[in-house]
């Protein structure tokens, strides 16, 4: 029993038989038949979620890591327990990861909730896990810290270095312009993806790292550390030997993830030129907390803070760099003036105590100082209009800035399906200063807000030249792809917003200096349209499926299911 007279290991949470005593002889009883001592099971217990699966390529290196958190518990006198929750590897999964981040918060939320633990230590790493570990965890609220698994390391082709996913992109678009062959991009694909760990570039899963040790939910200088280095392991002995000290300073997540944090956070996601799924993630991890993100508030931070990262797919380096280039530490120096330094972290230091640590060597060609960003602005800006009541992304660090005040006519397609027919067809009617528009893409959709907003440029465009083109769509789009692309149109098609009601040879008029996205067609006209073609949501009749389309939210507010955030 703890000081406070709380139940500590074992003794929590007691299985209801109606005899608490008896709850607790049965559990040690069925405890020592996985050979504990007495002195083991008298023990606080550190819960270890290991995410291990052999669909995710990401996390091979969780044996590893569960094992040298054990060994940090251990060394403080606790008992560490792992236990799987679900793993989410971003390329195996069917129709989108995004659809099941929300079950896996569920899973990983009531399972630290459900089991006897006095802290948990979750190891994510791929895309959607460490989102989803953190909105568990902040709706669990027991003390927790978070070990990310790491990034991969890059590869080589004939001489050039390559990295998942941002050169997956670049080939793939040579390969259908023709400019690489059969054999070649064969080669190249055995190249892409060499050693365990996430993307090796400043993807959604790298953004998501910076953020959660931001956030303060990780030990300091971890988000960045490669997957395959000696410190990796060090980190997650750390974790583990932190994890009793957190629990015993109250430390949960409500005390971290509260609105100073989540604008901090921001500020780290626009100086990264980080992913747009990041504004995805963070709104849903934070309306875990009931701390609101307003996209008007983010062009406010956004106009005053620079990118300051040279990583792909925004400038030219890899995670690997990164983490040589003083990772967190110096970025988060960096930014120091622009942060709240009072917010507290997994081990009671405050995110100032943190950077009063000597800053070590920086190098100035992966991060810049605050006054000579590689850009003057974030990365992400959010547009508004007729097109986009509720607000639309743009990464504007991935773009090209010669589209940025542009009037388009839309070439539409009406699905995944029909983009997928009809994008390569020969009398396709389009041109390099077109729009083009996906619709029905968004999370209510039958695909569930899948990364597709990276529409290829029409293949008889590529072939001429064409590298970049406005797209538009309420889908989302890879961490790890660049563009002048339009994603996480609100409302979106499926419930009744504009996109749905445009239609081919309509002018759309972007602008990213007044951060508009306008549809030039009146009012009345879409009024029309409206009752002519009223929305068709996917409507699943069971299971995950139905719970998913009955209850996600818009991109607004995160995709998170209405009923899991915070209540008002
Ligand atoms: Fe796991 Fe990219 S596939 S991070």
């Amino acid at each position: 029993m703890s000081d406070d007279g709380k139940m500590t290991g074992l003794q929590q949470g007691l299985t209801n038989y109606g005899d608490k005593d008896f709850s607790l002889y049965l559990r040690r009883s069925f405890a020592k038949s996985m050979g504990y001592s007495d002195e083991m099971l008298d023990r606080p217990i550190v819960g270890i979620i290991n995410t291990a699966s052999g669909y995710n390529n990401c996390h091979r290196g969780m044996p590893e890591l569960v094992e040298a958190v054990k060994r940090g518990v251990l060394m403080r006198g606790g008992l560490p327990i792992d236990f799987p929750t679900i793993s989410l590897g971003e390329v195996f999964l069917n129709p989108t990861s995004l659809m099941f981040r929300n079950l896996m918060a569920m899973d990983t939320e009531e399972m630290i909730r459900a089991q006897p633990m006095d802290a948990v230590v979750m190891i994510g790493g791929c895309d959607k896990t460490v989102p989803a570990q953190l909105m568990g965890a902040a709706s669990a609220d027991l003390p927790t810290i978070q070990l990310i698994v790491g990034p991969m390391m890059t590869g080589r082709y004939e001489g050039e270095r390559l990295g998942a996913c941002t050169d997956c992109r670049r080939f793939w678009a040579d390969f259908r312009a023709g400019r690489v062959g059969e054999s070649q991009i064969a080669a190249i694909e055995g190249n892409l993806a060499t050693t365990m760990g996430t993307c090796a570039v400043m993807g959604t899963a790298s953004t998501m790292a910076c953020i959660a040790e931001t956030l303060g939910m990780t030990l300091p200088g971890t988000a960045a550390i490669p997957a395959v280095h000696a410190d990796r392991l060090r980190a997650a002995e750390a974790t583990g030997a932190q994890a009793l000290a957190t629990a015993r300073l109250g430390l949960t997540p409500a005390k971290l993830i509260t609105e100073k944090s989540v604008e901090n956070a921001l500020r780290v996601l626009l100086a990264l030129g980080g992913s747009t799924n990041g504004i995805l993630h963070l709104t849903a991890i934070a309306g875990r907390r009931g701390v609101k993100i307003s996209l008007e508030r983010l062009n406010e931070l956004s106009d005053t803070t620079p990118v300051l990262i040279n990583l792909k797919p925004t400038g030219v380096g890899y995670m690997e760099d990164f983490h040589t280039a003083g990772a967190m530490g110096a970025l988060l120096r960096e930014l120091e003036p622009l942060l709240h330094l009072d917010c507290p972290t997994v081990t009671g230091e405050t995110l100032g105590d943190r950077l009063k640590a000597a800053p070590g060597f920086v190098d100035r060609t992966i991060i810049r100082p605050r006054d000579d960003g590689f850009e003057d602005v974030g990365g992400l800006v959010a547009l508004f209009g007729n097109l986009a009541p509720g607000g639309a992304i743009l990464k504007r660090s991935a773009a090209d800035p010669t589209l940025f005040e542009a009037t388009g006519r839309a070439v539409v397609f009406t699905s995944l399906e029909d983009l997928a027919e009809r994008i390569d067809a020969e009398d396709l009617d389009v041109k390099a200063d077109d729009i083009l528009v996906l619709q029905n893409a968004g999370p209510k959709s039958p695909s569930g807000m899948p990364e597709a907003g990276y529409i290829p440029i029409p293949k008889k465009l590529a072939q001429a030249g064409v590298k970049d083109m406005i797209r538009i769509s309420d889908c989302r789009m890879s961490g790890t792809a660049f563009g002048t692309i339009v994603l996480h149109v609100t409302p979106e098609a499926a419930v009744g917003g504009a996109i749905g009601l445009v239609k081919n040879g309509d002018e759309i008029r972007l602008s990213i200096a007044n951060k508009t996205l306008e549809l030039l067609v009146d009012n009345a006209e879409l009024k029309r349209r409206r009752q002519a073609n009223p929305p068709q949501p996917a409507t699943p009749t069971r299971g995950y499926a139905k719970l998913y389309a009955d209850h996600v939210t818009q991109a607004d507010q995160g995709a998170d299911f209405d009923f899991l955030m915070a209540q008002d």
